[in-house]
């Protein structure tokens, strides 16, 4: 996440993320699923732009950013009012400062819906730390941790440098030193609802992978790590659209180091060796009509270094 402070307005840029990892442990009672899971941010970003106003309305604009790949499929409509996490995590805040004051706020999409690529997830940590910064709270980095988790199992982890193994249903937060990959991205014409696909996958119980893949790539050692990607939301995804297959045959015939669907889905992603190697690939699966399809690399930020 960037931030820039022109004059009395905030601007964060707050990046989309793969899932390198993520076993499904077990359903809990209280309906989520106890996951691990090793998750890194990715070059593909959503901009926010926060304008502090007098009157205690929240207003925000929601827009595709011109041409963006991401608006994949046409019925991608994001919603502007209290249904969009930017606009909660704003009253959210406002209402733990006390404060009477509002804001406007134009959210300029890139991240793919529905791709588990954390989109709306970034986007409401990016209103966080704008409200935060706009209104100068002041507040330990801690006090946001606990709103973001508040909002959304997979928000706290925006708020990290750029890598992460996550626990808990998500909101677990344990942040390692961001890796350097090169990966291509691919969210198909569907997308997919991540409480369907948790709903359909099958808890596998925990295996202790996550801590050998951070490990690898503690080392630099990609080729390695590639061997350790999992994601145990896979399966039901393949049940609930031919799409997952369909991209997994794709990127087996592509010489990937690694390949896999990112979260719930629906956008699947090839580990590269470089960055060209990347921005090949991903003009071959264009040219294939694989959706919207990206390269990307793993990115490193905070708002609060
Ligand atoms: O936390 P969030 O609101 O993003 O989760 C959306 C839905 O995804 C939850 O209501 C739940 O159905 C499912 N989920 C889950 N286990 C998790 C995370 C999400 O079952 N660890």
């Amino acid at each position: 996440m960037h931030i820039r402070q022109p004059e009395t307005s905030v601007e964060v840029q707050t990046p989309a993320k793969v899932n390198l990892s993520l076993e499904v442990i077990r359903k809990r009672a209280d309906g989520y699923h106890e996951i691990e899971t090793v998750i890194t941010a990715v070059t593909i970003y959503d901009t926010l732009i926060f304008i502090p106003q007098v009157e205690e309305e929240i207003k925000l604009e929601c827009r595709w950013a011109c041409g963006a790949a991401a608006r994949a499929d046409r019925n991608s409509g994001i919603p502007a009012g209290p249904q969009n996490l930017v606009w909660r995590a704003v009253a959210l805040v406002r209402e733990e400062a006390g404060l009477k004051r509002g804001a406007a706020m134009l959210l300029v999409k890139r991240i793919p819906a529905a791709a588990g690529l954390g989109g709306a997830s970034s986007d409401a940590a990016a209103a966080l730390v704008a409200a935060h910064e706009a209104w100068q709270l002041g507040w330990p980095r801690q006090r946001l941790v606990e709103l973001a988790a508040r909002l959304g199992s997979d928000v706290p982890f925006f708020l990290t440098r750029g890598a992460a193994v996550c626990r808990g249903r998500g909101e677990k937060i344990e942040p390692f030193a961001p890796p350097r990959i090169h990966a291509v991205i691919a969210r198909p014409p569907v997308g997919l609802s991540t409480p369907e696909v948790y709903s359909a996958c099958r808890p596998a119980g925990a295996t202790g992978e996550a801590a050998k893949l951070v490990a690898d790539l503690s080392r630099g050692n990609t080729a390695a790590a590639a061997g350790r990607l999992n994601n145990g939301l896979q399966d039901a995804a393949a049940r609930l659209t031919p799409w997952i297959k369909r991209l997994q045959q794709e990127f087996e015939r592509q010489d990937v180091v690694g390949h896999q669907m990112s979260g719930s889905g629906s956008s699947y992603f090839g580990i590269c060796r470089t960055a060209r190697h990347a921005r090949r690939l991903a003009a071959r699966l264009r040219a294939c009509n694989m959706g919207a399809v990206f390269a990307a690399t793993t990115a490193v930020g905070h708002w609060n270094e």
